[in-house]
C-alpha cells in the first residue's frame, strides 16, 4: 500500500486567511499539512505567485525545508493594491510531490503617500449638542460631552459593468460603511484603537456585489471611540484624547469591466446630518431616539437636500496602514438564563457568563416608549445589579422607541457583564426577545481542555472567556470599568496562555506596533499601550513585555519577520536599563515599580530583586532573539550581559543557603524561572520554595509579576505535587475558590468578592482580568504536556511531557499549532498509566512519560523506550523517553505515584 503524498492546506499570508491588505513587508506565507499515516514530513516546497492577470511574479523553485511558516515572498516588488493569488505544492518525506495547494491571494495595502485621494472629513459643526430638556436640572457634564453621531453621505452613478470595487476606509473615532441601504462588512468598533498621531489602521472590503448599474450611496455613520470619547480613568481628561470630533477617510475604487477605474473618495461633495444616534461612547453606552433615524438615508432615492455641507481637512504624514489584526465581530450570541421581574417593572436579566459585547432586544409597542438597559457583572445583596466597580463608566444604552416590531442594538459601545437590567419595555418580555452578542477581537479558537476533575473545566473556560472579554483590538486590563488599556504587565504574563488559548498571531503583530509606537526616545517601552495621557514608563514586568511578547510570538508561531521588525525597539529598551544601571542590578528608572502587582499580603518582594530578575530574563530571551534573527555577535553580547546581571542578583539576592532574599514566593519564583540560583543551589531553592508555601497552609501569595511562573518553576523542578495543590487549595487566595464562588471569568483579585467580608474595594475590583488565568500556561505545557524542546519555535520540534497526579485520573486536550492540531491525553487506571497523542505531519517529537518504572514502558507495537532520562528533580522517577513523528501513538506503563515527586 502506498502512502498518498500530503495535501498542503490552510494557507495565509500575514497570519491571516486571504487578506484584502497587507503591507508588503509582511507578506510572508505559511500553510499546514494534512495527511495519514505515521512519520509524514516536509522535504521541500515550491511556491507560486502571480498577478491578478496571471503573470508569474514569484517562482520559489525546490526549496529543499521542512519549514511551512513565515516564507518571505521573494519575487518581484509587490504593487500598492494590487491582488496576488498564490498557491504551494511539497514533497514529502519518501520524495512524492503534492498537488498543488488550492489557489490562496492576497492584496497589497495601498502606497502610503501616493495610494490616497481622500481627504478627512466631518461634519461643518464638529459637535451637535443635544440642549437638555429645560428644568432638568444642573447640567451633567458627561451628559454635555456626549452628542450625536454623524451620518455621512454621497451618491454617485454607476453607468458601465463594473468588474471589482474595493472600499478604503477608516476614521478618527469608529465608522459603519453603508452602501446602498446595507451595512459594509462584519466588523464593528473599526478601525480599532492605535495611537492616531504615529499611525491609522484602515480596512479594505471587497463591495464589487453591493453596487447598483444606475444610482448608489455611499455612507458612513461615525462615532467618538477611542478617539474622542469617554475612555480610561483620568477624570480631568476623561475624554477627547486624541482630538475632539471623529472624521472619516474613506475611497472607493471601482474597476470596469470595460476598462478604467474611478475613485469615489471623502471630498467636499458629501453631506452630512445627525439621526437616532444621540450618543455613543465606550464607556457610556448609547441612547438611540429611533423616531428621528432618516428613513433609507443610505440608499439612492432620498432626498438630502437639508443635509449639511462637511468639512475637509487634508491628510496630514501619519501614516495610513493596512490593519494587520483581526476584525472585531460579534463571535457568539446568546440567550438569558433567567429572567427575574420586580413590582416595578425591573427585570433583571442573567446571561449566566460574563461576556463582553453588548444587547439586542426585540421589542413590538407604541411610539415613545423609553427602554434603559444597564450593565454589570455581579448582583448586589438586594438582587439589583452591583455596578460600584465600573467606577464612572455609566455602561448604559436606552432606546426610544418609534412605534411596531424594532430591534434595539448599539454599535460604537462594549460593555463588561454578566447581568442586565431592563427598565421601561413595554409589554411582557421573553427570553426570545433578548439576545446578548458577544464581541470581540474574532482570534480562532486554538486550544481544548478536558480532565476528571468539573471545577477545572470550568477555570479553564474562564479563562478563555476572560481573553475574549479583553482582547479587543488591544490586550485591555478589564471589559467595564472606566480603564481598559493595554497595560503592558498583564499582557506579558498572559502571552503564552493567550497563544495556546486562541490565534492571536496577527492581534499580537498589531498591538507589538502600538508598543513600539508608544516607545519613548530614552528605549523606556510604557506601561500601557497605546499611550494614553503617558501612564508611565519603564516599570519592571511591564516595560519588560517589549522583550517578552514579541519572544513569545516568537516561540509559538515561528515568526522570526515580528523579531526583525522589533529588533531595534527592544535593543534600545536593552540599552535603557544597561545606561541606567551599570553594576548590572536594576535599581534605577524603575519608572511607576507596580512590583508584583496585586499580590495576596505579600508584597515584600524587593523592588530592585524583581526588576533584576525580569532584566536576566531580557538578556537571555534577546540573546535566542538574535540566533533566530541571524545576528551571532548580539546573541554572544547578550550572554555575557546575562552572565553579569546573573552574578549581580546572586551576590546581592542569593544565600549560600539557598535562600533568596525576602524569602517571598515570588522572590524564589523568579530566582528559579530566570535561571539565577547557582546550579548546585537549585534543589534546595526549589525545596524552600515549596517550605513557604507550605507556611502559608498550602497557598500561593505571588502577584501579577510571580503567578505565571509558579506552577511551571513547582513542576519543572520535581514538585509538581505541590503544584496540584496549590490548584486544588479551593480557600482564599485560590484559583478554586474563585471558580467556587461562581467566577465565570478571572478575576482580578483573588478575593473579588468573600463571603466575610463581601466585594473588595469598587476602586479596584474587576471580575474580568485575565492576569490571574496565566496559570492556563501550565494546563497546556504541564499538565497536559503539549510544550516545544527548549531553544525552538513554531511547534515543529515538540516536547510531549505531561505531569500527571493522583488527584486527577484523567485529562486530555489538543493545541492548534503552527503545524497543525496537536492532542494529548492521559490516564490512570490503577497502577497503570496510559499516554496517548495525535500530531499533525512535518514535527518530531520527544514523547517524555514519567514513571516508577520507566523500562517498562511500551509503546502500542509493544517497543521500549529509545532511552531512559531522569525526571528533572523527582526522587525516584524516571522518564520513559520516545522519539515519534506525525501521527496517532499510545504509550502505556506502571504509573508514577505521587511520592515519586519530591513533594
Ligand atoms: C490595571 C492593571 C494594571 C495595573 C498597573 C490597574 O489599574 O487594571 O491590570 O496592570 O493597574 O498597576
Amino acid at each position: 500500500m502506498t502512502t498518498p503524498p500530503l495535501t498542503p492546506a490552510g494557507l495565509r499570508c500575514g497570519h491571516q486567511v486571504n487578506p484584502l491588505g497587507i503591507a508588503s513587508d509582511r507578506a510572508r506565507l505559511s500553510w499546514v499539512l494534512e495527511g495519514a499515516g505515521t512519520g509524514r514530513a516536509q522535504s521541500a516546497y515550491q511556491v507560486l505567485v502571480t498577478d491578478e492577470a496571471g503573470n508569474m511574479v514569484w517562482d520559489s523553485g525546490r526549496v529543499e525545508s521542512s519549514c511551512s511558516a513565515d516564507i518571505a515572498y521573494g519575487g518581484v516588488p509587490l504593487a500598492g493594491g494590487g491582488r496576488y493569488p498564490w498557491k504551494v505544492r511539497v514533497w514529502d518525506e519518501a520524495g512524492s510531490v503534492s498537488d498543488w495547494s488550492e489557489l490562496a491571494w492576497f492584496e497589497v495595502e495601498l502606497d502610503r503617500t501616493s495610494g490616497w485621494h481622500a481627504s478627512w472629513i466631518g461634519p461643518s459643526r464638529a459637535r451637535e449638542s443635544v440642549t437638555p430638556p429645560s428644568g432638568s436640572g444642573p447640567v451633567d457634564p458627561v451628559a454635555r460631552a456626549l452628542t450625536p453621531a454623524p451620518y455621512l453621505r454621497r451618491a454617485f452613478a454607476v453607468d458601465k459593468p463594473v468588474a471589482s470595487a474595493r472600499l478604503y476606509v477608516t476614521a478618527l473615532g469608529l465608522y459603519e460603511a453603508r452602501l446602498n441601504g446595507r451595512r459594509v462588512g462584519d466588523g464593528y468598533l473599526t478601525p480599532g484603537w492605535t495611537d492616531y498621531t504615529q499611525r491609522i489602521a484602515y480596512q479594505t472590503y471587497d463591495v464589487t456585489g453591493l453596487l447598483n448599474q444606475g444610482d448608489n450611496v455611499l455612507g458612513a455613520i461615525i462615532a467618538d471611540g477611542w478617539y474622542a470619547g469617554f475612555y480610561g480613568f483620568d477624570a480631568k481628561r476623561a475624554g477627547a484624547h486624541y482630538g475632539p470630533a471623529p472624521e472619516l477617510l474613506a475611497q472607493l475604487l471601482l474597476v470596469y469591466a470595460g476598462g478604467g477605474r474611478e475613485w469615489i473618495v471623502t471630498d467636499e461633495q458629501w453631506r452630512s446630518a445627525v439621526g437616532a444616534i444621540r450618543h455613543a461612547d465606550l464607556l457610556m453606552g448609547e441612547r438611540h431616539d429611533l423616531g428621528l433615524e432618516p428613513a433609507d438615508w443610505d440608499g439612492p432615492g432620498f432626498d438630502a437636500r437639508d443635509w449639511r455641507p462637511v468639512r475637509v481637512r487634508d491628510r496630514d504624514a501619519t501614516p495610513l496602514v493596512a490593519d494587520p489584526g483581526p476584525p472585531v465581530r460579534v463571535t457568539e450570541e446568546t440567550t438569558p438564563r433567567s429572567i427575574a421581574t420586580d413590582d416595578h417593572g425591573r427585570h433583571i436579566v442573567d446571561f449566566g457568563q460574563n461576556l463582553t459585547g453588548w444587547l439586542r432586544l426585540r421589542v413590538d409597542g407604541p411610539p415613545g416608549a423609553r427602554i434603559r438597559i444597564r450593565h454589570g457583572e455581579v448582583l448586589a445583596a438586594d438582587g439589583g445589579l452591583y455596578t460600584d466597580n465600573l467606577r464612572t463608566a455609566r455602561a448604559t444604552d436606552e432606546f426610544t422607541t418609534s412605534g411596531g416590531p424594532e430591534v434595539l442594538e448599539p454599535r460604537f459601545t462594549l460593555h463588561g457583564f454578566r447581568y442586565a437590567e431592563i427598565t421601561g419595555y413595554p409589554g411582557d418580555i421573553g427570553q426570545a426577545d433578548i439576545t446578548a452578542r458577544v464581541v470581540h477581537s474574532d482570534t480562532p479558537a486554538a486550544g481544548a481542555f478536558g480532565s476528571s476533575l468539573a471545577w477545572l473545566d470550568r477555570l479553564f473556560r474562564c479563562i478563555d472567556w476572560g481573553q475574549r472579554g479583553n482582547f479587543i483590538s488591544v490586550p485591555t486590563d478589564c471589559p467595564q470599568r472606566d480603564e481598559r488599556l493595554g497595560w503592558l504587565g498583564d499582557a506579558q504574563v498572559f502571552a503564552r496562555t493567550a497563544c495556546y488559548n486562541r490565534d492571536v498571531a496577527a492581534f499580537f503583530a498589531k498591538w507589538l506596533d502600538d508598543v513600539a509606537d508608544a516607545q519613548l526616545p530614552s528605549g523606556a517601552f510604557t506601561d500601557v499601550a497605546p499611550v494614553l495621557n503617558l501612564r508611565g514608563a519603564g516599570a519592571p514586568a511591564w516595560g519588560d513585555a517589549g522583550v517578552i511578547v514579541p519572544w513569545t510570538v516568537w516561540k509559538m508561531y515561528g515568526d522570526t519577520a515580528l523579531l526583525g521588525r522589533h529588533f531595534g525597539a527592544m535593543t534600545r529598551w536593552m540599552e535603557f536599563l544597561e545606561r541606567a544601571n551599570p553594576d548590572y542590578l536594576r535599581a534605577r528608572e524603575l519608572g511607576n515599580s507596580y512590583n508584583d502587582w496585586l499580590a495576596p499580603g505579600d508584597d515584600d518582594t524587593p523592588h530592585e530583586l524583581l526588576a533584576t530578575a525580569y532584566w536576566a530574563h531580557d538578556a537571555a530571551l534577546m540573546a535566542e532573539i538574535a540566533d533566530a534573527t541571524g545576528r551571532p555577535a548580539e546573541a554572544v553580547g547578550y550572554r555575557a550581559l546575562w552572565s553579569k546581571i546573573r552574578s549581580a542578583f546572586t551576590g546581592a539576592f542569593v544565600a549560600a543557603d539557598g535562600q533568596v532574599a525576602s524569602g517571598t514566593q515570588t522572590a524564589y519564583v523568579l530566582g528559579l524561572h530566570m535561571n539565577l540560583v547557582p546550579d548546585d543551589l537549585r534543589a534546595t531553592t526549589a525545596d524552600r520554595l515549596v517550605a513557604r508555601i507550605e507556611a502559608a497552609d498550602w497557598h500561593l501569595t505571588t502577584g501579577f509579576a510571580g503567578v505565571g511562573y509558579l506552577l511551571p518553576v513547582l513542576s519543572s523542578t520535581g514538585h509538581t505535587v505541590a503544584a496540584y495543590r496549590l490548584l486544588e487549595q479551593d480557600t482564599v487566595p485560590s484559583w478554586r475558590y474563585m471558580v467556587h464562588a461562581g467566577a465565570t471569568t478571572i478575576w482580578e483579585r483573588w478575593d473579588g468578592w468573600t463571603a466575610e467580608r463581601g466585594f473588595q474595594s469598587p476602586w479596584m475590583n474587576s471580575f474580568n482580568h485575565y492576569s490571574l488565568g496565566s496559570v492556563g500556561e501550565w494546563l497546556y505545557r504541564f499538565l497536559l504536556g503539549i510544550d516545544q524542546e527548549p531553544g525552538t519555535a513554531g511547534f515543529g520540534q515538540l516536547l510531549l511531557r505531561p505531569h500527571p497526579a493522583e488527584s486527577l485520573s484523567w485529562a486530555r486536550g489538543s493545541y492548534r499549532s503552527a503545524r497543525g492540531p496537536v492532542s494529548t491525553g492521559w490516564q490512570r487506571v490503577g497502577d497503570r498509566f496510559t499516554f496517548r497523542v495525535e500530531l499533525p505531519p512535518n514535527v518530531t517529537a520527544s514523547v517524555r512519560i514519567p514513571s516508577g518504572q520507566a523500562a517498562e514502558v511500551r509503546d502500542a507495537a509493544g517497543n521500549p523506550p529509545a532511552s531512559l532520562a531522569s525526571f528533572p528533580g523527582a526522587k525516584d522517577a524516571q522518564e520513559a523517553v520516545f522519539r515519534v513523528g506525525s501521527g496517532v501513538h499510545e504509550f502505556s506503563g506502571p504509573a508514577l505515584t505521587d511520592s515519586g515527586y519530591s513533594r
